[in-house]
């Protein structure tokens, strides 16, 4: 047996989901991509049953018992959350000290949840000296850190793509049945760039719980698994807003099969309609956006944005444009391009 190491490190990037949005949830189809922006996690053996955790960026610190750690509020909730959340999968864990930082907005729709979930579970069970779990093994742990330590009924679409982002692609995310399919991201002399809409949300205290009610509502009384199922005709025997809430995740499918069609035949104006259809879809009648969120995607539109969208779980955010290369952004807008998915950065 090789000694396990005496520090870990690990990086978990953020993620743009392009199109397919609040469709993982449903069983449907989404197609993000990991972004270079993300968070680090540098782990450091202790030879007591603590852990020592730093929020470098917030100059915030907690300790807690390693066995058993108790509930807290905030990122504490996500640290405490990894530790056990592993431990209950067999990972035998040594006490650390954590060191976060990142450079993935907070609450800025890009998940810098999922980025520090990612990069605290790699760096962890690299000092545990244990093997990695497989890339869907691991976002199910982490997305349980969500529901059971922070309160965010999210789907498995954050935690996919930041662990398993590949460079120059986006991933065609099959919710159903959980398969990834790189599709490359060629935006024929196009760029992508994210403006913050300059309103912070948080999914355990937004409407993200309401919406997640709503869809297992309307799949009750359709007699179906996921919403995904449903037809367009079945929608509409709902009642307000139910059908409406299905409505959007039927057409937001059918938008992410042509947004891969649209890739693959570099139509990128094609690809500009269906992002503001899927904003329009995600305003009308998924009802997630508000006055900031539309200020954000008029300025993007009024630079020359071909398409224009709120990304993530919404009620806030960034919001996600579609350039032709010689429109200039609006100020404040960074450029986004798909980045490498989570790695260890080092053990020793
Ligand atoms: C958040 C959640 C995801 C997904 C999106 C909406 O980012 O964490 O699971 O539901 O919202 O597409």
């Amino acid at each position: 047996m090789t000694t396990p190491p005496e520090r870990a490190a690990a990086f978990g990037p953020g993620r743009v989901n392009l199109i397919g949005e609040h469709t993982d949830y449903n069983g449907g189809l989404a197609l993000p991509f990991a972004i270079s922006d993300g968070v680090t996690v540098r782990a450091q053996r202790l030879s007591d049953p603590h852990v020592q955790a730093a929020a470098t960026d917030l100059g915030e610190r907690d300790e807690f018992p390693l066995h058993e750690p108790p509930a807290a509020e905030g990122w504490r909730a996500f640290v405490r959350g990894a530790v056990a959340e592993l431990q209950r999968d067999g990972v035998e864990l040594p006490g650390a000290r954590i060191e976060i930082s990142g450079t993935v907005p907070r609450g800025g729709g890009l998940s810098s949840s999922a980025a520090m979930e990612v990069a605290l579970a790699l760096a962890l069970v690299a000092l545990a000296g244990a093997p990695e779990p497989d890339r869907l093994a691991l976002a199910r742990m982490c997305s349980r850190v969500e529901t059971r330590w922070v309160g965010a009924q999210t789907g498995l679409l954050d935690q996919l793509a930041s662990l398993c982002g590949r460079e120059h692609h986006a991933l065609r995310i099959d919710f159903r049945s959980l398969e990834v399919t790189p599709v490359s991201l060629q935006l024929g002399g196009h760029h992508l760039v994210t403006l913050d809409s300059g309103e912070q949300h948080a999914h355990a205290g937004s409407g993200y719980n309401q919406r997640r009610r709503e869809c297992e509502e309307a799949c009750r009384r359709l007699g179906l698994d996921s919403l995904s199922e449903a037809s367009v005709r079945e929608a509409r025997t709902l009642p307000a807003p139910l059908a409406q809430r299905t409505e959007h995740v039927i057409s937001e499918n059918g938008r992410v099969e042509e947004a891969v069609a649209a890739l693959a035949g570099e139509d990128l104006p094609r690809l500009g309609e269906l992002l503001n259809a899927s904003h329009a879809s995600l305003r009308d009648h998924y009802e997630i956006s508000t006055p900031a969120v539309e200020e954000a995607v008029a300025r993007l539109r009024a630079a020359g944005a071909i398409g224009a969208r709120i990304i993530g779980g919404g009620f806030g955010g960034n919001v996600l444009g579609l350039l032709p290369g010689d429109a200039a952004a609006p100020g404040g807008a960074i450029e986004v391009r798909p980045g490498p998915g989570a790695h260890l950065l080092s053990s020793a």
